[in-house]
């Protein structure tokens, strides 16, 4: 972590790693983002599972089901709810880095689905795949939420050649991707009137200085997230309100920052059909079912390793 803050911060355009908005505090407050009207996209997507878990895993009989970061474990009820033969050969697999959630979440599960293996793994699935040896084929591998938009464009190709590496041909890959759409209504989503996305881009600062002995004032910046065109993507940053010097006692370094100077803190990808099938041909994957909402605002997107003949 000192590593990361130390290189980000001292970039030119100063940067933060956006996993460290997650601790127990940023975490409630990405649950409660989700239910903000403007924030379509937890909602969307679980709108489409609801609708299409029969058709998505009618063909999973046995196995590992793999939820890379799994969280509270909730959307994957959907696709538990949808098992044939009620997940009695089937073990869940949920990887997370943060233990505590782990736990309760899959304490719950097994309380609904008694019959169901459960396997949890705490790990970091950006740091490599080793844990995927611990499970049987064939797989179902989730990643869903849009996660995958966190990735800069090649940490996102690295990303899937990596677990495609690692996959059976019989394995397959369900990834929940954001899509482009109108402008408005994408940084609505990101600015939300309860000022919730706020708090929570400002809780980064909170986490540094808790965790690195920072003294940065997360008051004295504001909130800034916008549509990049150009890239498809949301940016979200972290403005200085006026001229400041902040302290990182745990690195140690000293940084400044001029009035309007930003630290960017998040990028969230946004995709179209065929982004999504280039992304899969450039890692080795083969984009063969997709399922969106009416709106055609997000989608869940089905890769198969590409040299398995399709099916
Ligand atoms: C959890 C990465 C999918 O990009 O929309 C929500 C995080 N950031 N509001 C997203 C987030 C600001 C979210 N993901």
């Amino acid at each position: 972590m000192k590593q990361e803050v130390l290189v980000g911060l001292s970039e030119r355009q100063k940067q933060l790693p956006c996993k460290y908005f997650y601790d127990a505090h940023g975490s409630q407050l990405f649950e409660k983002i989700c239910s903000q009207p403007e924030y379509y996209l937890s909602r969307t997507e679980l709108a489409i599972l609801e609708e299409e878990a029969a058709a998505m895993i009618a063909w999973f009989h046995q196995g590992s089901l793999i939820e890379l970061g799994s969280g509270a474990s909730l959307k994957v009820r959907h696709l538990l709810a949808a098992l044939p033969g009620r997940g009695r050969d089937i073990t869940y697999v949920p990887v997370d880095l943060c233990e505590p959630a782990l736990r309760r979440a899959a304490l719950a599960l097994t309380g609904l689905y008694p019959e169901l293996a459960l396997h949890g793994i705490i790990a970091d699935y950006t740091e490599g795949w080793k844990f995927l040896e611990e499970t049987a084929s064939p797989r179902l591998i989730t990643f869903l939420g849009s996660n995958i938009g966190n990735f800069r464009p090649d940490i996102c190709k690295d990303f899937l050649t990596g677990l495609r590496s690692r996959m059976n041909p019989i394995d397959r890959l369900i990834v929940g991707f954001d899509l482009v759409k109108e402008k408005s209504v994408l940084e609505a989503a990101y600015n939300d009137s309860h000022g919730v996305t706020e708090a929570f881009n400002r809780n980064i600062l909170t986490v540094i200085n808790r965790e690195l002995g920072g003294d940065f004032d997360p008051a004295a910046f504001e909130h800034d997230a916008f549509y990049n065109e150009a890239a498809q993507q949301i940016e979200m940053h972290l403005s200085a309100s006026r001229p400041m010097t902040v302290s990182i006692t745990g690195i140690p370094m000293r940084v400044s920052l001029a009035t309007g100077e930003t630290i960017f803190t998040e990028n969230c990808r946004k995709f179209t059909r065929e982004s999504v099938a280039d992304l899969a041909r450039q890692t080795a994957f083969k984009l063969v079912r997709w399922w969106s909402d009416s709106r055609q605002w997000f989608a869940l997107a089905e890769f198969l390793p590409a040299d398995n003949g399709g099916c």
